[in-house]
């Protein structure tokens, strides 16, 4: 029997602002994910500080947290068969988009290494941090 993994996606302010979010959540249902969770958000620098508190003390800290916090993000629980986690990274690309992949969301949407379009999870263990984050348990389809 096959299990599904969930991941945590984020369209992060700069391709919400340049109205690319319709173009990504068609890009994740054609690869296969399943959408059970979706809400629109405008982080506070603090909940950005939150989010990303694996990265304090990085020096990219403070612009990562204050674009994030710049305008509305669409937040997305995703699932797949499996390999969600990895599947849902290879389709976002490289961090840097100049070493991001043909046909992944970065090299298509980012405009440089910080406004990179989207976020993934990058484990199983911060997978299920990040879902609790911004999602309780009765807000995902079963
Ligand atoms: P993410 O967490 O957003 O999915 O991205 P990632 O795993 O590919 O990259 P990560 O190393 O976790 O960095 C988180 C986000 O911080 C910004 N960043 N800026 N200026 C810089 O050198 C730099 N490095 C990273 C990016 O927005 C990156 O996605
Ligand atoms: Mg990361």
């Amino acid at each position: 029997m096959k299990t599904l993994q969930r991941t945590l996606a984020i369209i992060k302010p700069d391709a919400v602002h340049k109205r690319a979010s319709g173009q990504i959540v068609s890009l994740i249902l054609e690869n296969g994910f399943n959408i059970i969770g979706v809400k629109m958000l405008h982080l506070t620098q603090q909940q950005a500080e939150g989010f990303y508190a694996v990265h304090a003390g990085k020096p990219f800290f403070g612009s990562l947290t204050t674009f994030m916090s710049s305008g509305p993000c669409v937040v997305l629980a995703l699932e797949k068969e499996e390999n969600a986690i990895a599947a849902w990274r290879k389709l976002m690309g490289a961090t840097n988009p100049a070493n991001a992949e043909e046909g992944t969301i970065r090299k298509r949407f980012a405009e440089g290494i910080e406004r990179n379009a989207v976020h993934g999870s990058d484990a199983d263990d911060t997978a299920r941090w990040e879902l609790s984050y911004f999602f309780a348990g009765y807000e995902l389809a079963k």
